[in-house]
């Protein structure tokens, strides 16, 4: 059964991409980081500093947040009840903080996220930039959150840049309200109904476990995954998650030169793509990383109204 079934279902505007070309399960999980990676962040964490101390890239991030949207999609969700139509969830990903973006800014962000009054709050990992610290940039914005079904977030590749693990990411959120789901899902549920919000450890740095993510899910109750990389939706969607949320590309952020990221090996570059039935949304996501700046890109904080 789907719910809202009185009122028209309208499905998200564009389906686009390549997942249909995506023949083969991505993989293999990743290890330990190798040292030419550690050695790789550490240039890019460098990079990523100096540019932000300077006053330009300051002023360029700021332009690029100017040009922030909350673009509304109305999604059905099989197998949900009647309670839960209308349901309105918020998806943050890629904030980067302490990418010439700190505690006002997100605040700023934050604030703008409550006037849209979302029942839930999703977030998709990559919440920091280079230091697990940067998450206490995060605190006084999600002291602005009041959403009645809780705040969720998975961490992304760049969470566990500093090569510490997110053992006091996750704590530190976790103080703050936030439930950080590491290959875990929980039961949220309104009036007698309820869904599945799961969320998946990074494809590239972390130890994606779907099987165990999904354990405690009963067939048939709809499900909506967290996974910050988005090439995680060929799993997904063999393993009939209904709807999963994903950030990571930043919809390549100089779109021109996106072909030079190789963020998505199936070009889930942004936008709805769809396997079987099954949904995935890539978000641009809301900040930047390495160079303050977006191109043909500009960042965004989708709302979902469950239908
Ligand atoms: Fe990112």
């Amino acid at each position: 059964m789907e719910c809202g079934t009185s009122s028209p279902v309208v499905l998200p505007p564009v389906l686009k991409g390549s997942a249909r070309k995506a023949p083969r399960p991505v993989g293999p999980l990743a290890g330990p980081r190798k040292p030419w990676r550690r050695f790789l962040s550490r240039v890019v964490a460098g990079f990523d500093r100096t540019v932000n101390r300077l006053g330009l890239g300051r002023w360029l991030h700021k332009f690029s947040l100017g040009k922030l949207s909350f673009p509304s999609y109305k999604v059905p969700l099989p197998g949900c009840g009647p309670a839960l139509t209308g349901l309105k969830v918020a998806f943050l990903t890629d904030l980067h903080a302490g990418c010439s973006l700190g505690s006002s800014g997100l605040d700023r962000i934050f604030s703008e996220v409550e006037k849209r009054r979302p029942d839930l709050v999703l977030m998709g990992g990559d919440l920091t930039n280079t230091r697990v610290r940067e998450v206490l940039f995060l605190e006084r914005g999600i002291s602005r959150l009041s959403p009645a079904l809780g705040i969720y977030a998975v961490p992304g590749n760049h969470d566990y840049f500093e090569g510490k693990g997110i053992g006091r990411w996750r704590s530190l959120l976790e103080g703050m309200g936030v439930r950080v789901l590491v290959n875990e899902a929980v039961r949220v549920g309104r009036g007698g109904d309820s869904l599945w919000i799961a969320g998946v450890d990074d494809l590239t740095e972390g130890r994606p476990d779907l099987r165990i993510t999904l354990e405690p899910v009963r067939s048939g109750e709809p499900v909506i995954l967290l996974s910050h990389h988005p090439d995680f939706f060929f799993e997904a969607a063999a393993a009939g998650v209904d709807l999963t949320l994903s950030g990571h590309t930043h919809g390549g952020q100089i779109e021109p030169l996106r072909f030079m990221m190789g963020h998505t090996k199936f070009k889930y570059w942004e936008g709805w793509f769809e396997q079987e039935g099954r949904r995935l949304l890539v978000s641009r996501g809301v900040g930047c990383t390495l160079l303050p700046i977006r191109v043909g890109a500009p960042p965004e904080i989708p709302i979902l109204q469950v239908e």
